[in-house]
């Protein structure tokens, strides 16, 4: 990927108010990150949060960086042959920057859009399922980042605005016909999207979250609905209409082609002939492009909603209902959500990152439904973290299992023992007849206490941690990832 740009071809792509300094340069890069500034690159001296990026410039400055697009003036008098652009909408002129930069208008990778409160990592990797059946596939969302040829763990859910134009030229160089990415509220509201074109855009659901971020639920909807000015003049918009948020933005997207996904009609795409139960769902959506089967290790009632909206977007991105029912049909699970460890014990084991009351009401619920003998519970409240949702936790852990087993989930600095004490405020009072309780700090040890007490058709839920790779206790990082040792302890018991 080879970029050259005159800095004055460049002004014509920008919104900026003033220049300083040269601008018959070239450039051949950019980065708002003074940490990866190479030779040549445009640095992008943001407005952050909590820093001014103008404070880096030095550094970036030191690394090569000839231009400099900031917020506003410079901090301290310009060295020679040193180029300052003033973009008051920094981001939005960033954003602008590395569209051009990388070359991605036009749309040469056909990209879809997740957004919502929670099912845009599930939706992603089942995007990404499909989209590999028709042809291949790049990904972006919250636990990795797929270049179509390689996976790299990511930092954070939807990356800023020069990594994913980076990504896309990258795909449309590969010939990788796809792309999904998770779009977060915060990348939303901080442009890091704003140059991209969305064949097709869905939506999950929208729930209290973010709300430290945006203040306001109308706030955090108007900032979700951004997405879809997002689309290609010829895209989608995939709505779930399950969720009362999803019915009023079905509503307001006016000049815009809405596909409604729910459980029954007036929805575009529902399910017919279903059954679930732990070990999947089974049944055919009707759709407008045509009948998908439906043969899905994922279950549960949210994921069928994520089924929905995902299998609506893919078919609005292009892609055909054989390769949508193969890519769902290929897809065995999604890392920590929900996420089944099977070696041929005769009871199920899911392991779900749910971390809140409200997720782990949300899990418990769901799996009741699924008509488990009993539900056998492991889980801890991070330390360092707020107190108040502890006994929250607890309750609801408690209320909703046959068993609890309560254990630790990344202390950190705090005394496992008196994050515990504070969860069983919660769980105390809930200890109805028949229920077992139990006490285990070390989180293997109650796993496989755990695994030990199941019997045929119980199910043991390892909530909290998901896809995380380590525990943190004190100050120091253990390796540890649930699903592993799920799969180890049911290895020394001797399934395999
Ligand atoms: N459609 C849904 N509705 C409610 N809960 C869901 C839904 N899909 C998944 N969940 C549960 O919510 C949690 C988050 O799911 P997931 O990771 O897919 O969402 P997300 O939108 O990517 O969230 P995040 O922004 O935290 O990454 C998990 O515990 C999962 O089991
Ligand atoms: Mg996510």
């Amino acid at each position: 990927m080879t970029i050259r740009w005159l800095l004055s071809d460049l002004l014509g792509r920008v919104p900026y108010s003033a220049v300083m300094g040269p601008t018959d340069v070239v450039v051949t890069g950019i980065t708002c990150d003074s940490r990866e500034v190479a030779k040549g690159d445009i640095f992008a001296a943001l407005k952050g949060l909590k820093a001014d990026g103008r404070d880096f410039v030095p550094e970036a400055l030191a690394k090569g960086a000839r231009v400099i697009l900031s917020h506003a003036e410079p901090l301290d008098a310009l060295p020679e042959g040193v180029s300052w652009v003033v973009c008051p909408r920094d981001r939005e002129a960033f954003s602008a920057a590395c569209s051009a930069l990388f070359g991605t208008e036009g749309n040469p990778v056909r990209l879809a859009g997740i957004t919502g409160t929670n099912g845009k990592t599930t939706c992603a990797y089942l995007l990404r399922s499909i989209f590999v059946q028709a042809g291949g596939a790049g990904m972006l969302g919250t636990i990795e980042y797929d270049t179509g040829d390689g996976l790299f763990p990511a930092v954070r859910t939807t990356p800023e605005a020069h990594f994913i134009h980076r990504w896309l030229r990258g795909l449309a160089e590969k010939g990788i016909p796809y792309a999904a990415m998770e779009v977060s509220s915060h990348s939303l509201a901080l442009a890091r999207v704003a140059h991209l074109q969305f064949m097709a855009a869905g939506f999950t659901n929208l729930t209290r979250d973010h709300l430290d971020f945006h203040e306001t639920m109308e706030a955090y909807y108007q900032t979700k609905k951004g997405l879809f000015d997002l689309l290609d003049p010829d895209g989608a918009a995939v709505v779930n209409l399950e969720d009362p948020y999803g019915v009023r933005l079905s509503g307001e997207l006016h000049r815009r082609k809405v596909i409604t996904v729910g459980g029954k009609k007036p929805a575009d795409l529902r399910p017919e002939g279903l059954a679930m139960d732990l070990s999947g769902i089974c049944c055919t959506f009707k759709t407008p492009f045509g009948d998908v089967p439906v043969r899905s290790s994922l279950t549960g009632r949210f994921n069928l909603e994520n089924l929905l909206v995902a299998v609506g977007t893919a078919l609005a991105t292009g892609v055909s209902t054989e390769h949508a029912a193969a890519g769902i049909a290929a897809l065995t699970g999604v890392p920590g959500r929900m996420e089944r460890v099977a070696s041929g014990q005769p009871f199920t084991v899911l392991v779900d990152y749910a971390h809140t009351d409200d997720a782990l009401k949300n899990l418990l619920q769901t799996v009741r439904e699924l008509g488990p003998e009993r539900i056998i519970t492991v889980f801890g409240c991070g330390g360092d973290r707020d107190r108040t949702k502890r006994p929250l936790m607890g309750a609801v852990a408690a209320r909703l299992s046959d068993i609890l087993l309560l254990t630790s989930d990344n202390p950190r600095t705090e005394n496992p023992e008196d994050i515990a004490r504070d969860a069983e405020q919660g769980i105390k009072p809930e200890l109805g007849s028949g229920k077992v309780y139990e006490r285990i700090l070390d989180r293997r040890a109650a796993v496989r206490k755990a695994l030990e007490m199941a019997r045929a058709g119980d199910v043991v839920v390892v909530a909290g941690k998901g896809h995380e790779r380590v525990q943190l206790t004190g100050t120091t990082k253990r390796e540890f990832h649930d699903p592993t040792v799920v799969r180890e302890l049911l290895g020394e018991m001797g399934w395999a």
